[in-house]
């Protein structure tokens, strides 16, 4: 076990551990975006730095990317992390201003108005701040890999590969959606009917792609309104997306509470 201070708590946590989720482990309120815990650490969204300090000296950093260490002390609300968060969320705002779950954020950190001038998306997804969540997922969970962060700067875009309207490996799953923190994905029929196109001997079923189900075709002829998978996904109240329930994921409380 690996042994820490967090706001002057003593916090034991396992080696390889994110320092986010310890933190909130031990009741410490650290905002995050782009965090999932079941997805691969990105720090891309930057609002969930902490101060850490070893050996005398100190920093801010991403907690998400950090794994815990043995002795370091962190501080999650210091004027420091509480200067520097605000400074991400008025450029996030200025790249998504339409974006609820960054508009909350600015709010509960005492930002009143936007500092900076928008900045039009690239990818032409207006509450999009260009977190990777939907990539990876798709990639590392589905394994679809239909989508990817593009280019760098002001030209940073989400794309399908190859830059293609709409990805032909996409299997409409709608874990993409599932997971964005702004609800800048909006699913689009074309995918589904893509597949739907497809001669019934090589229409693949994408629960059954997810492993739900046996067998590669679906069992109701793409009619989705006889599909319990997909009646359980379209279920508001579920915490579940069935990507995650067919990897043998489950979301922990953390994620729920996010
Ligand atoms: S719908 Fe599923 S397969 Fe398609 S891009 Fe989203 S996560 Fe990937
Ligand atoms: S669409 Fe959502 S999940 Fe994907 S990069 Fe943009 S904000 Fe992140
Ligand atoms: S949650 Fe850590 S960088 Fe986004």
């Amino acid at each position: 076990m690996t042994t820490l201070t967090i706001d002057g708590k003593t916090v034991s946590a396992k080696p390889g551990e994110s320092l986010l989720d310890v933190a909130r482990r031990s009741g410490a309120e650290v905002p995050s975006l782009c965090h999932h815990p079941l997805l691969v650490p990105y720090g891309a969204c930057r609002v969930c730095l902490v101060e850490v300090s070893k050996n005398g000296k100190s920093k801010l950093t991403t907690s998400c990317n950090y794994e815990v260490q043995d002795g370091i002390e962190v501080r999650t609300d210091t004027a420091g992390v509480r200067k520097h968060r605000k400074a991400v969320l008025e450029l996030l705002l200025a790249l998504a201003p339409e974006a609820p779950a960054v508009q909350g954020l600015a709010r509960a950190n005492g930002i009143t108005a936007a500092r900076y001038q928008r900045i039009e998306p690239p990818s032409g997804r207006a509450r999009c701040i260009l977190c990777g969540q939907c990539s990876r997922v798709c990639t590392e969970v589905v394994g679809a890999a239909a989508l990817c962060l593009s280019k760098r700067g002001d030209r940073r875009g989400l794309v399908a590969p190859f830059e293609e309207r709409v990805a032909q490996s996409c299997i409409a799953c709608g874990a993409c959606a599932h997971v964005c923190p702004t609800d800048a994905v909006e699913m689009e029929s074309a995918a589904i009917e893509r597949l739907r196109a497809l001669s019934a001997d090589r229409r693949p079923c994408r629960y059954a792609l997810m492993g739900m189900m046996p067998g590669a075709l679906c069992p109701n002829n793409y009619d989705c309104a006889l599909c319990e998978v997909d009646q359980r996904f379209q279920e508001a109240s579920s915490p579940h997306h069935p990507v995650f329930v067919a990897r043998g994921l489950h979301r922990p409380k953390a994620w729920e509470e996010r």
